[in-house]
């Protein structure tokens, strides 16, 4: 019988049988899946378990406290934060091409998460959030985006002589069932019915090259705009939502000076499947109360723009 509770005693079972005494360890990325592999690990091995946790400077506002503080404060999981903004910002610096942006961010995660796990010697074990539709989708084409996603997402990229071996409990499960077990490991529901996030964070919604200061520009345009979803009882309606960085300069009034400044362009999808999407048909009043705190709350913002395009023709993310 399918319970998250079966299935939860199942893979504790499972994960104790396959790793025994050996350590593991877990790149924690914040997102859905890591999560639950995370919260399921700690109850299933206890200290045996090290997450690693790579803030590469391209995360939502608070995040990094966020993970930390559930993780490590709230459920005692060992987890090592590693501050690495200045390596990845300074990899991208005068990158412009989305592919190009999303291969180095993917290769320094790798590498780090590489240096990090290689510092705990007696790790034997690499868990990770695999899910079945990552199965699935691995099993198809080697090329083309889902192949770039999953091996960004799960660490696909690491070297074969760091010698670890799989742990992945989630193999079998489709996300709603993830979810239901993320509730019932105690993981707040904040963050069990997250919006996806995509791997290269911020640095795909930054157009063009990405600089520290439009990051910190975005991250509060994003913050307000997730708040005000939450409080209008709208976020769960839509599937994902979020604000893009618009390198591009507008003009604008603030008082009684001119302001010509960047733009930012809010994108908010409905979709089942992500393939196809149709853009969420939020209320004016909602646009426009958002719209307002934005440009008066975020220095360097002239404008605010409502992307109204589907997919197809448009993708969710803008690059
Ligand atoms: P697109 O933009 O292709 O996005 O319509 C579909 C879904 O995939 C996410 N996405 C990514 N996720 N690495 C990820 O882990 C990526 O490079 C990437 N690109 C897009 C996107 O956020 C959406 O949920």
């Amino acid at each position: 019988l399918w319970t998250p509770d079966n299935i939860i005693e199942d893979s504790i079972a499972r994960v104790r049988a396959q790793v025994g005494t050996d350590r593991v360890v877990l790149g924690l990325s914040g997102g859905v899946d890591s999560s639950v592999v995370a919260a399921l690990l700690h109850r299933a091995i206890g200290d045996q378990l090290t997450c690693v946790f790579v803030d590469n400077g391209l995360l939502r506002l608070g995040e990094g406290d966020q993970v930390m503080s559930t993780f490590a404060r709230h459920m005692g999981v060992k987890v090592i934060r590693v501050d690495a903004e200045d390596r990845f910002l300074g990899r991208l610096k005068g990158v412009t091409d989305p592919e190009q942006k999303r291969k180095i961010i993917g290769n320094t995660f790798v590498e780090i998460f590489d240096d990090e796990a290689g510092k705990l010697d007696d790790a034997r074990w690499l868990a990770q959030g695999t899910i079945y539709p990552d199965v699935i989708e691995s099993a198809g084409s080697k090329t083309g985006k889902a192949k770039v996603i999953k091996s960004h997402h799960n660490v696909g990229g690491l070297p074969e002589d760091m010698n670890l071996k799989l742990v992945e409990p989630l193999r079998e499960l489709f996300k709603d069932e993830v979810r239901r077990i993320g509730i019932e490991l105690g993981l707040p529901s904040e963050m069990v019915y997250r919006h996806p996030f995509p791997g290269p964070g911020l640095g795909v919604r930054i157009l063009g090259e990405v600089r520290k200061e439009d990051a910190e520009t975005l991250r509060k345009a994003d913050h307000i705009f997730i708040e005000e979803l939450r409080r209008a009882d709208l976020y769960d309606q839509v599937s994902q939502a979020f604000a893009v960085f618009l390198p591009v300069r507008s003009v604008g009034v603030v008082g009684d000076n001119r302001l010509y400044a960047p733009v930012i362009a809010l994108r908010a999808v409905e979709t089942i499947d992500f393939m196809t999407a149709r853009w969420a048909h939020l209320p004016y009043d909602f646009l426009d109360l958002v719209c307002r705190r934005i440009v008066n709350e975020v220095p360097g913002v002239s404008r605010v723009v409502y992307d109204i395009t589907g997919k197809p023709p448009g993708t969710i993310e803008w690059e």
